[in-house]
């Protein structure tokens, strides 16, 4: 959710300019090791193999010329996607909404905004999709509704209406005063008071979207009911949005007040009666009862912006029972190239107790992009280099966004009538919002960057859409978007990369992050070297205790450029920001 990065960490830039170059084509896995994958791929559930990648559709491609990204022109795009690698796409909402929330404030949950097209287009995408082997994962926000949705039009009606109890309604503390002092994620009071019926409903995010109340049964259902619909029609799954608010706690305490102010000027406070209550799991397992009725192993996804591995860990359920796949914020929010904290995290993900299924990403929807969130503003396109290697490499579910492959730099407002998201509107100057890491996709050097025709994209196409874009990269060997197709495709061809464990290495380096992916029961291993600091490191690996009796690794893809001999793990240097990944058996 919105763990905003609110800087971002430059690195000291010293060391050397980096001329990335290809390293050796990887080599095809033995005979025996490619058939004991396929089995295995038969085996596991396909959301444990699969990379999956997040589409804004207003910014993903524009196929009427209206200025913001549509059905169509996904559907057009999805060649793009298959040749990348991509096996399922997860879309941010599409269904009616006044967009105050761009599309997180829905108004009805089995249709389409005709923004986007129509129920007639989405079927089509998820055929065509299909086709190419992309599973569709729609976007499910079972936490509140638009204040436009006719069951809130007929909740906040009057005290006796049927739909009263479907939102959470209650009185004042005294005149002018709201129930508690619950604050919005999106700043000030929770409540909002309505003069129809004079009480105070209550809102998580903005007053435009109040929230449903999960103790009513008939809200379970209608909620179910909807995401049947979309499982009728052929979705993967779905990604619940904000799904650990689900719950207030009932007695209205007020939470506690931490010091200090946040950006919108209210108080800190810790939201301890309206966070991870304990009746979200028994939702999450409901859901998971839903989507488990329908053949081809439909996955949840939860953003899951959780405190710790543990809190995460539930997200699992205890009998594998609730999200197969919680987003792992924890990774996504270490916000600096630091190879203890990814080291740790990492290991503790990996021996989580569920035996749940990592879930990594670095970039989405709401959080500055990682090529200027991790860069050290020197060695930027080096260092998306080393972040999709470990988003590739880890043994996890990789979720991309869109446009990271090709270096998409956050293009932050810098004036506020210019800012569309309402959280830069409330917070400006310090909350900018978040239309920096929303713009379009950048697919070539023509007008708009190839996203639209109209005058006037909904955000602007920043300047450095002229050489960050698909077509100039896809003809640019060194580029981050011939890295990612690179690593995409040794991912898919090298079992251990694939299903291997995961056995970290050298676990007291402050700087190089390394770990063997190493096949069970073969020979098979692969070692992944990420050098996280601006200067070159020379390092000692044994990897006898990890059943590998080679002496040297050979290089799959190494960037910068390290040659194509084998090098030796005693005396093993990776240049700055370097990247090894290689073959020790
Ligand atoms: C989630 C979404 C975010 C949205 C919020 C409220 O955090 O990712 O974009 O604003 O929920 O629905």
């Amino acid at each position: 959710m919105l763990n905003r990065a609110k800087s971002i960490f430059p690195l000291v830039a010293i060391g050397l300019c980096l001329a990335a170059s290809p390293g050796r084509a990887h080599q095809a896995p033995p005979q025996s090791a490619k058939a004991e994958h396929s089995l295995q791929k038969t085996q596991d559930p396909w959301w444990k193999h699969a990379v999956i990648y997040e589409i804004y559709p207003r910014s993903f491609q524009d196929s009427n010329g209206d200025g913001v990204g549509d059905i169509n022109g996904i559907t057009s795009r999805l060649d793009y996607l298959r040749d990348l690698g991509i096996e399922a796409i997860w879309i941010s909402p599409m269904y009616p909404s006044p967009l105050v929330d761009f599309g997180y404030d829905i108004s009805d949950y089995t249709s389409i905004d005709p923004l986007y097209g129509t129920l007639a287009d989405f079927d089509r995408l998820v055929n065509e999709a299909k086709k190419r082997n992309i599973r569709v994962i729609m976007d499910f926000v079972p936490n509140h509704t638009s204040e436009h949705h006719p069951w809130f039009a007929e909740s906040h009606a009057s005290r006796t209406n049927p739909k009263r109890d479907w939102y959470v309604w209650r009185d004042g503390k005294g005149p002018g005063q709201p129930p508690n002092n619950w604050q919005s994620w999106f700043g000030h009071s929770a409540w909002k008071f309505d003069t129809t019926t004079n009480q105070y409903y209550y809102h998580h995010f903005y007053t435009e979207q109040p929230d449903l109340n999960w103790r009513n049964p008939q809200v379970r259902k209608a909620m179910y009911d909807a995401m049947r619909f979309w499982l009728d029609r052929g979705v993967a799954g779905f990604r619940i949005d904000a799904v650990s608010r689900l719950f207030e706690a009932p007695n209205l305490h007020d939470d506690p007040i931490l010091p200090g102010k946040n950006a919108y000027g209210d108080p800190n406070i810790a939201h301890k009666y309206t966070d991870n209550l304990p009746e979200v799991h028994e939702v999450l397992r409901e859901m998971r009862r839903v989507v488990d009725k329908y053949p081809g192993n439909p996955v949840l996804i939860s953003e899951a912006d959780e405190p710790n591995i543990a809190e995460l860990t539930k997200m699992y359920g205890s009998k594998d029972d609730e999200v197969q796949l919680p987003m792992d914020f924890q990774i996504a929010d270490v916000n600096k190239l630091s190879a203890p904290d990814f080291r740790r995290l990492l290991n503790e993900i990996d021996q989580n107790a569920a035996g749940g299924q990592p879930h990594y990403f670095f970039s989405n929807h709401d959080q500055p992009r990682q090529w200027d969130r991790y860069g050290d503003g020197v060695h930027n396109d080096q260092i998306a280099k080393l972040m999709a290697a470990l988003l590739l490499t880890t043994r996890a579910t990789p979720l991309m966004y869109y446009g990271e492959e090709i270096g998409m730099r956050t293009t932050t407002p810098v004036r506020k009538e210019d800012v569309q998201d309402p959280i830069g509107k409330i917070g400006w100057p310090e909350e900018k919002g978040r239309d920096g890491e929303r713009t379009p996709m950048q697919w070539d050097a023509s007008k708009n960057a190839g996203f639209s025709t109209s005058q006037r994209p909904w955000l602007p196409v920043p300047p450095s859409s002229a050489e960050n874009n698909v077509k100039a990269e896809s003809q640019d060997p060194n580029s981050i978007l011939s890295f990612y197709k690179r690593l995409l495709v040794l991912r898919q061809s090298e079992p251990a990369l694939r299903d291997g464990s995961y056995l970290p290495l050298n676990r007291d380096d402050p700087f190089v992050l390394a770990y063997l992916r190493k096949k069970p029961g073969s020979d098979d291993a692969i070692l992944v070297v990420l050098n996280m600091s601006a200067e070159s490191r020379t390092v000692r690996f044994d990897l006898a205790a990890n059943g590998v009796r080679e002496s040297s690794a050979r290089p799959l893809i190494a960037v910068p450029e390290m040659g194509h001999e084998a090098t030796l793990l005693v005396h093993f240097t990776v240049p700055a920001f370097g990247v090894f990944i290689g073959t020790v058996h």
